[in-house]
This record gives structure tokens, C-alpha cells and sequence, in this order.
């Protein structure tokens, strides 16, 4: 599973290199780093939306860091 992680200016400032490192930590507690690959992406589009956006099978998220552990489980964990 690929997951791109928007790193555009608008997304940066509302806090993408913090959710990547959530998402990494994430990766590596649940031993996925074999089938999740977590990559950077230029800007989806999507900056009018509150939070990072996020890329998983050309489905766009928008997502805050405080909801970051939800995320990974409803949409990663859970597909893995
Ligand atoms: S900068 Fe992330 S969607 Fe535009």
C-alpha cells in the first residue's frame, strides 16, 4: 500500500512533517513497514480543506493531526 502525504506549502504549514512522523511511528509499532510505503507528494488540490491531505488508491483525505491514530486505523491498519 502506497500513501502519499501532501508536503505543499499549505499543507506544510498545517502540519504534514507531524503527521508524517505520526504515521511513521504508527507504521513501525504495527510491523507494516514491509506493506505500507509512505511517500511525499506536491499539493493534491485540496488545500482549502483543514487538514493535510492525504492519498490512499487516488482517494483524497483531508486530515488533522489530532485525528491521525483514527485515520491509520479505519484506513491503513484496517486494509492491511
Ligand atoms: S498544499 Fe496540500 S493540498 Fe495543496
Amino acid at each position: 500500500m502506497e500513501i502519499f502525504v501532501c508536503v505543499g506549502s499549505s499543507c506544510h504549514l498545517k502540519g504534514s512533517k507531524n503527521v508524517i512522523d505520526r504515521l511513521t511511528s504508527l507504521i513501525k509499532e504495527n510491523g507494516l513497514e514491509e506493506k505500507v510505503i509512505l511517500k511525499g507528494s506536491f499539493c493534491m488540490g485540496k488545500c482549502g480543506l483543514d487538514g493535510v491531505s492525504i492519498k490512499i488508491n487516488d482517494e483524497v483525505y483531508s486530515v488533522v493531526l489530532e485525528d491521525i491514530d483514527m485515520f491509520f486505523n479505519k484506513k491503513i491498519l484496517a486494509n492491511c
